[in-house]
């Protein structure tokens, strides 16, 4: 990347972060705790709601935990409709349906219950709610929607997008093979509601992907450019907290002070990339989960080893950093042997989580797409320690291809 071009985009970053301070959005009402759901009820009457609209996927309905939150809602006489049209990566005809749904029903608030997936769907149905003359693709980037978006209750049931406390949704475009996020500070949720009781029958894939999703949101936020002292607090606390209890959960789902401690991992992961943005690994991620229609938390927990080798010297003060906080020690090591120390930690992590190290899916040919959609994701955006070219986007999703692999 030449000069110019490095400074004009470092530049445009220092703008936006001075924006984001600037803003200063706040965060959504924080209930937390087992039982914490029974709450709901009461925060949408306090709010005025006189029929909630609940966004979902039709998995939630069938583990019965939609049943538990329509219990609720009946014993308070409160009226409900449910969106259960939800699939993972969203696609934009997924949210239009919602909103006539919405508007038919003549709905006044929204609750969302899910993953990443149900919760940026609701934001998305709200955005459009607010904007009913601009089409998803015309509100994509900055500070687009600009207009107040109904009541959001968000009820995480997996720990790792931090969707509830983040201002980004984010949309797959079926045509373009493209997924993209929307930013603004009125998609923040109103209120989020973290009940362990909800986590408790995740798959165990899905409790390591998600919860390796939460871990690459804190470390994306922790190396990049611009920081708030709660920013780092808030991302250091998460990344320790995946290293303490991801593993913890993964071998016994019921454990609540593990699955406690992994939503609030999420929650401040949220905190701090919805302020600090998240990075590269981010950037290829989502064109393959577009692409392939891949699990995003597999495909960062992939791709985050190999960034940050990709990373090199770039890192290693902050990495010494992340290693000394999440690992407790004082060491007299150089700061690069603890990087790389942390980097080994990842990849054992990912080991211990049944993750595997390349992705079958990546076809060769789809590469030089897949990497500038990348490259046009990451810059000029977000304000990562080392800005890629193509032919570093390139030579990662390379990596990522069992085959590439082979010959090496
Ligand atoms: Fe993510």
């Amino acid at each position: 990347m030449n000069l110019f071009k490095r400074f004009s985009f470092r530049f445009y970053q220092n703008i936006i972060a001075l924006t984001t301070r600037i803003l200063n959005f706040g965060e959504p009402m924080k209930i937390i705790g087992e039982g914490s759901i029974d709450r709901i009820a009461e925060v949408f009457v306090d709010n005025g709601i006189e029929k909630v609209f609940i966004v979902t996927d039709k998995g939630l309905e069938k583990a019965g935990i939609i049943d538990t939150v329509t219990t609720i809602l009946r014993k308070a006489d409160m009226p409900y409709v449910i969106y259960d049209q939800v699939r993972p990566n969203p696609t934009i005809d997924i949210i239009e349906q919602g909103v006539t749904l919405y508007e038919l029903e003549k709905a006044q608030g929204l609750l969302a219950v899910g993953g990443g997936s149900p919760i940026d769907t609701a934001k998305l149905i709200g955005a459009r709610l607010a904007r009913p003359d601009k089409p998803l693709h015309k509100m994509r980037g900055l500070l687009k929607v600009k207009r107040s978006t109904p009541f959001l209750l968000a009820m995480p049931t997996t720990a790792g997008t931090g969707s509830e406390t983040t201002v980004a949704a984010v949309v797959r475009d079926s045509d373009s093979h493209e997924k993209y996020a929307i930013n603004d500070p009125h998609l923040l949720p109103d209120v989020a509601v973290l009940d362990p009781l909800l986590t408790y029958a995740l798959p165990k894939n899905i409790t390591a992907t998600t919860g390796m999703d939460a871990l690459t949101h804190a470390i994306e936020a922790y190396l990049n450019k611009h920081h708030t002292k709660k920013t780092k607090q808030r991302a250091l606390h998460a990344i320790k907290c995946v290293f303490d209890y991801l593993p913890v959960v993964y071998d016994e789902p019921t454990n609540k002070k593990a699955r406690l401690n992994m939503l609030e991992a999420s929650y401040d992961a949220g905190y701090a990339f919805t302020r600090d943005f998240i990075g590269n690994v981010h950037a290829i991620s989502h064109q393959l989960s577009a692409t392939y229609d891949l699990p995003h938390g597999l495909m960062n927990a992939i791709i985050l080893p190999l960034v940050l080798d990709y990373y090199g010297s770039a890192i290693y003060k902050r990495m010494a950093e992340i290693y000394d906080y999440a690992f407790e020690t004082n060491e007299e090591r150089t700061n690069q042997e603890k990087c790389e120390d942390l980097i080994d930690r990842i990849r054992s992590l990912n080991h211990k989580l049944d993750i595997p190290e390349t992705i079958e899916a990546i076809r060769v040919v789809d590469i030089n797409r897949l990497a500038k959609q990348a490259y046009h994701e990451a810059n000029p955006l977000y304000p990562v320690p080392v800005m890629f070219d193509l032919i570093d986007f390139i030579t990662v999703y390379m990596r990522l291809d069992p085959t590439f692999r082979q010959k090496k």
